[in-house]
């Protein structure tokens, strides 16, 4: 019953924003282009509740009923991004305080301090009301919870309680919180429950162990408050599924933790349109799409999708470039979204997003990109049933922590050093070597993959350590980077030579390292290929690995930079140092050869292939994401879907040229 796996396109629409007289003529048009879904009401509340328990429905009932009489299917998000000004006012509480003892004031969005007893009465309330009153309206099918969670760092009594309470209940009492922070430095020891707050004063050099803890804390809070929500949804309306809608990556959240109580997550897709950023962009886009599929390793929606030009919390970013709002459509398609839904209708011609462009205009005549958002309806509503059901199967992970990434933050190591900078750089050489990734949180079963790459370990238990060890030893080929196994799950410096716990699978030890930051040193391969690196440089004695590439400079020149081992049935390759991305696409090739990875071979830059699978077959993907047409060699005869011709050859992409082929 509950069905959020159809292929099939949506759009954001904002009946609050316009005269009603419009709607209808709106939601025909919907149907005729071909639109399946609407999201509707995350920022509502003062329209859904007018006044303290004054609950206003009537209009959005309208416009749900016209949605119905037209079939399309409807996602409401709760409000509670945007309190309204009659519940700030009368319970201040809600609003979030900096850690410079500023309030975070209404006038915008996000106002809502998660841990404010007022936000989650209130909060509550509205989603009580709303479920009871659309859980068997036919139009609706599913819940987006509140909109976009980030962290807010927020210092409120609300949140020096919760946090309190948080720390007792991880380490019991004070004495044990003095030693597992390490506080006796600079005599930060606690001696009363009062004495311990969040972090005042907003300094980065607080106590690290405690920083991290606080944003556990807060990762934990969103946690909790969305569960507000989730618990009267699943018990007013069983039959709906519930989403949360995650803001672009990198972010501060726990995303693994939001996801697991929803059904399917969402991601909110804005790739740059500047051609300056077409190198790099069309590559983070990937991951961010490899990241969200990992959240529940399963398909995901697209909850916001590019529809114009970007502007407002920034001077406007170029306009859709011709073919540019349909391929990334299908590249989230191809990546495992199964509804992709459009931010938004038509732009804004009140507030402070007028600027971020929508599929119309506003004047209201449909466009150039309507017409480009016209065919894509046509074209997924064509393909629903063939690629409905189909998913992802890759054979390379990439493992993502949000808590290595909050602790690498905290005490950054070297200038350029940055843990998602890492991870995009390795997902790009994967990328454009044409193999299919996964991007799965660190503590993940593994079985099923041939090759895990786990950059930057930092922080390490002997859980973590287990699971990369047993899956070497089974016969994987783990790839573990520098400053890994450097601390405790505390941000606790461990006293053994690095790599710490992956000593062992590693075989190798960290004599000493160097910082590099953002110096660039020569590494030499065993062919002699020169290489550059940046970052940092471990210096390592192999123990019973065999370096593959040496340091090429510096009093450290000639020993090695990086070492395999092998263990069990596998092996377990360490890179002492920040290697470019030619390095891992060379290292990569090799690999998948000797691990007969699938691969499409021989892609152009810019190009970008994918499969996905299932009863009715496998379907490849293959997205021109430049501005240049390309040619790309098939290596074997396919059925076009979209051009419903046979392919072999040579085939042409143009610029932002889309083919899905059936293999
Ligand atoms: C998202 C947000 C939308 C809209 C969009 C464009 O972050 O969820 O409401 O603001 O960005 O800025
Ligand atoms: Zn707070």
């Amino acid at each position: 019953m509950k069905r959020y796996d159809l292929i099939q396109m949506g759009v954001d629409y904002y009946p609050e924003h316009w005269e009603e007289s419009m709607w209808e003529p709106d939601i025909r048009l919907m149907k005729e282009t071909g639109v399946k879904v609407v999201r509707v009401a995350e920022f509502a509340w003062s329209r859904l509740e007018i006044a303290e328990g004054n609950c206003q429905f009537g209009w959005l009932d309208r416009a749900l009923d016209l949605f119905h009489k037209y079939e399309l299917q409807v996602v409401i998000g709760t409000p509670t991004a945007t309190p309204p000004r009659w519940l700030t006012t009368k319970f201040p509480d809600v609003l979030p305080i900096f850690a410079n003892g500023e309030t975070f004031q209404p006038g915008v969005r996000g106002h809502r301090c998660y841990n404010s007893t007022s936000l989650r009465e209130y909060g509550s309330r509205i989603t009580q009301h709303l479920a009871e009153h659309y859980s068997e309206h036919p139009a609706v099918i599913g819940w987006q919870t509140d909109n976009e969670f980030g962290m807010l760092d927020c210092h409120c009594d609300a949140c020096n309680i919760a946090f309190r309470n948080w720390v007792k209940a991880k380490y019991g009492n004070l004495d044990r919180v003095n030693a597992e922070w390490g506080t006796v430095v600079w005599s930060g020891e606690y001696s009363d429950w009062n004495e311990l707050t969040v972090p005042l004063g907003g300094s980065p050099h607080q106590n690290p162990s405690f920083l991290l803890d606080y944003q556990r804390f807060q990762w934990d809070s969103v946690v909790a408050f969305q569960r507000t929500q989730i618990d009267i949804l699943r018990s007013v309306c069983p039959q709906h599924f519930i989403t949360h809608n995650f803001h672009s990556y990198p972010q501060r959240l726990d995303m693994y933790g939001v996801g697991a109580d929803l059904d399917v997550a969402a991601f909110d897709y804005y790739p740059n349109t500047s051609p300056a950023k077409q190198a790099t962009t069309p590559y983070s886009g990937a991951l961010s799409l490899d990241v969200t599929r990992g959240i529940k390793r399963q398909n995901f929606w697209i909850m916001e999708q590019l529809s114009g030009s970007p502007g407002c919390w920034m001077p406007m970013w170029r306009t859709p470039y011709p073919g540019m709002i349909r391929a990334y459509a299908w590249q989230t398609i191809a990546r495992g979204a199964d509804t992709v839904v459009h931010f938004r209708w038509r732009s804004a011609v009140a507030g402070a997003e007028q600027f971020w462009h929508g599929l119309i205009d506003h004047s209201n005549v449909p466009g150039r990109r309507f017409a480009e958002f016209t065919q894509l309806c046509h074209e997924v509503n064509t393909l629903e049933e063939k690629l409905t059901g189909t998913t992802l199967k890759n054979e390379v992970a990439i493992l993502h922590s949000h808590e290595e990434k909050a602790a690498l933050d905290i005490q950054p190591q070297a200038e350029g050093f940055d843990y998602y900078e890492n991870i995009k750089q390795i997902h790009r050489a994967v990328t454009k070597l044409g193999v299919g990734c996964d991007v799965i949180d660190l503590r993940q079963p593994l079985d099923g993959y041939k090759v895990v790459i786990a950059p930057n370990l930092y922080l390490l238990d002997e859980e973590i350590v287990r699971n990369l060890e047993d899956f070497a030893l089974a016969g994987g080929t783990l790839l573990i980077t520098n400053r890994s196994g450097v601390k405790t799950t505390n941000n606790i410096a461990v006293m053994q030579p690095l790599p710490g716990l992956l000593s062992y699978c590693t075989g190798v030890e960290v004599l000493e390292y160097d910082p590099i930051g953002a110096e660039t040193h020569k590494v030499i391969d065993a062919e002699g290929n020169p290489y550059e690196c940046t970052q940092w440089c471990d210096i390592l004695r192999p123990v019973v690995a065999s370096p593959i590439a040496w340091y090429g400079d510096d009093f450290y020149s000639g020993t090695p930079a990086v070492t395999v081992n092998d263990f069990g049935k596998g092996q377990v390759y360490y890179f002492g140092t920040h290697m470019e991305e030619r390095f891992w696409s060379v290292l990569l090739e090799r690999l998948s050869k000797q691990q007969g990875l699938f691969r499409f071979e021989g892609l152009p830059d810019g190009v970008q292939a994918s499969v996905r699978s299932g009863d009715q077959g496998s379907f490849l993907f293959l997205l021109n994401l430049s501005r240049e047409s390309v040619t790309v060699a098939l290596p074997q005869e396919y059925n076009s879907l979209l051009n419903h011709s046979i392919c072999s050859g040579e085939l042409q992409l143009e610029p932002y040229g889309v083919e899905i082929l059936e293999m």
